[in-house]
């Protein structure tokens, strides 16, 4: 698949089928994605690749906790309320997936079914739990740097038929996550993300979410009018 291609067709994918991952194909995506760009080249960046029976305590610690009421504990947060354009979008791509899933708006038990599919990482078979060094956290920069690595990461999966999604949702018991993968603290968890192949049944794959226009985006200082 030729750039242009993986990164216009690439999007979410929130249904896998149950088929491992070979560790190969893995390691692949995971060269590519350490082609990032970073700060000073600081690769501030670690993955920890879970499958098969470790990832399921994951699961199970995460919606439990969640279950029980335990309060949502991660380094950074990314679920305060939005507002404005970004609460607009958030709601935008919220009903475009449940639209997809035929939830309707008042129905309580398959919306909150779909939060839980999101705390089991959408049931995939491989969950990569994103890291990146504890003593750069108060550097932004090294989150940026994590971001360009992961978007390598996905976009790489994409090019070679596998599916994922970036999902807060699956580390927001970051102590569960961090003690089933054993992740040294001197990481700090950022993200996961869940990774497979697609099934194609499931609806919500289909998903393409809206994106900015071209004219809505830059500001070009010093071209010429066309
Ligand atoms: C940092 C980050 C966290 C995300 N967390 C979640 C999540 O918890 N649950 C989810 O379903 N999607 C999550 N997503 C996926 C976004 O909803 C998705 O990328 C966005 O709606 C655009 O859709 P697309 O990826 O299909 O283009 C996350 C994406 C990013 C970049």
């Amino acid at each position: 698949m030729d750039l242009n291609t993986a990164i216009e067709t690439r999007r979410s994918i929130r249904g896998f089928k149950p088929d491992p991952v070979p560790r190969a194909l893995l390691e692949e995506v995971i060269a590519l994605a350490n082609r990032a760009p970073s700060s000073m080249n600081t690769q501030p960046w670690h993955f920890h690749v879970l499958t098969g029976a470790p990832l399921e305590p994951v699961r199970t610690g995460n919606t439990e906790r969640l279950l029980g009421g335990v309060t949502p504990s991660r380094a950074i947060e990314d679920y305060a309320a939005y507002d404005g354009v970004h609460r607009k979008r958030q709601i935008e791509i919220a009903v475009q997936l449940f639209e997809a899933m035929g939830i309707e708006r008042d129905d309580k038990e398959r919306r909150q079914d779909w939060v839980m599919r999101g705390f089991r990482q959408f049931d995939a078979p491989v969950s990569v739990v994103v890291c990146c060094d504890r003593d750069l956290l108060s550097n932004t920069i090294a989150q940026f740097d994590t971001g360009a690595a992961t978007y390598g990461l996905v976009l790489a999966a994409w090019a070679r038929g596998l599916g994922a999604v970036i999902n807060g949702q699956g580390i927001m018991q970051s102590p569960v996550v961090r003690e089933v993968a054993e992740i040294p603290e001197d990481q700090v968890i950022l993200t996961c993300v869940a990774l497979g192949w697609p099934d194609e049944g499931f609806v919500a794959n289909d998903v393409v979410s809206r994106r900015r226009s071209v004219p809505d985006t830059p500001r070009f200082i010093g071209f010429d009018a066309d």
